[in-house]
């Protein structure tokens, strides 16, 4: 068994990243796999779709939040001292999550700072360049070894900015929610230079002289997994005809741009997330993912079988990760 992080990451905005997460998360702990959610997205949606408003109103007092992310990299940010621990909020058994903080984008100035201060010889400032590039990687192992967790999902926001680049550098995979528009097409092209770029860059800080003795770095090996198609019908101002165009072409790009290879793999595709319709805003009244729900809640006959294929689907995807990530190496089942 290995602890590993995942991203889910497409810098096109939308696309529906938070909500694969948040019903991954949940299938995971269905399962009995220890998952840890992380909220590294200063829109905070991912804390947004676990918590009440009431809950998370605790979590962003006036003044410093100590409980959130932001209150983790705090120190950092005032060049107070390390990264301050963080508990992470039991949603379930099973199921925790790193609260997020629409504060968090204060950080990023500090991160792009870092990033370019871990390749000067000035030995205290790399240094410091070194903790501040690694918070996120030593935030999560510190949860991981407190919670006993077995694989954290991090949700991110759509950019390729300093914050962005050192959540992916946190992570040993990297999954890609996407439509099948041009939109996401083009950004397919743009993420596979972005990844490549970002993990070249910390490879050549990450073996330098100047990496402070004992300070645990994270690999940066962001390897893609693989992509999850979300349905079509999320952008109804397109034609469901240009779906299968565009569709038609994603494998080839995805090869192509993010393996950087032109052996065209169907495997790729991890999932194809249909459009939840009605059941989304049932879900998010009863705060459960939408293969959760039950006749109480208004899942009945044509919802309630959409409700068991969309069970049917979280629970393949969640296998598939489990044993292409490494994190056991049995398959899951449903205890
Ligand atoms: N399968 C689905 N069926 C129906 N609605 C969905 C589905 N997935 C996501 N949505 C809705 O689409 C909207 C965008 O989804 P989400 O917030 O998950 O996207 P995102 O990629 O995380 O966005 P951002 O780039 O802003 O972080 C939300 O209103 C969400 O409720
Ligand atoms: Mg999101």
């Amino acid at each position: 068994m290995s602890f590993k992080t995942i991203a889910f990451f497409n810098n096109k905005g939308g696309v529906g990243k938070t909500s694969l997460l948040y019903h991954l998360a949940w299938m995971f702990r269905e399962l009995g796999v220890k998952v840890l959610a992380v909220d590294l997205d200063p829109q905070s949606n991912l804390s947004a779709a676990f918590m009440q408003d009431e809950e998370l109103e605790e979590f962003w007092p006036e003044g410093p939040h100590p409980r959130t992310i932001l209150g983790a990299v705090s120190p950092l940010m005032e060049h107070e001292g390390d990264i301050a621990p963080v508990e992470a909020v039991r949603i379930a058994d099973n199921l925790s999550l790193v609260v997020g903080d629409l504060g968090l984008g204060e950080f990023e100035e500090r991160l792009s700072k870092g990033w370019a201060d871990c390749l000067t010889d000035d030995r205290p400032v790399a240094r410091d360049g070194f903790r501040v590039i690694s918070a996120f990687h030593r935030i999560i192992a510190a949860a991981r070894d407190r919670g006993g967790f077995e694989v954290a999902l991090v949700d991110v926001g759509p950019s390729v900015g300093a914050l962005n680049r050192a959540a992916l550098v946190a992570s040993d995979h990297v999954v890609i929610p996407l439509a099948a528009d041009l939109f996401s097409l083009q950004g397919l092209r743009n993420l596979g230079r972005t990844l490549r770029k970002w993990r070249e860059g910390w490879n050549e800080r990450r073996v330098r002289r100047t990496v402070p003795p004992g300070l645990e770095l994270p690999l940066g090996s962001m390897a893609p997994l693989g992509y999850v198609l979300m349905s079509p019908s999320m952008r109804q101002n397109r034609p469901v005809q240009a779906y299968a165009r565009w569709g038609a072409r994603i494998p080839a790009v995805y090869a192509h741009s993010i393996l950087g290879s032109d052996a065209v793999l169907p495997s790729a595709c991890l999932a194809e997330v249909k459009h939840f319709k009605s059941l989304m805003p049932m879900a998010q009244d009863a705060r459960r993912p939408v293969f959760m729900l039950t006749g109480a809640d208004g899942a009945i006959g044509g919802h309630a079988a959409a409700v068991r294929d969309t069970y049917a689907l979280f629970e393949a995807l969640a296998q598939r990760v489990v044993s292409d990530a490494g994190i056991r190496s049995e398959p899951i089942h449903r205890a």
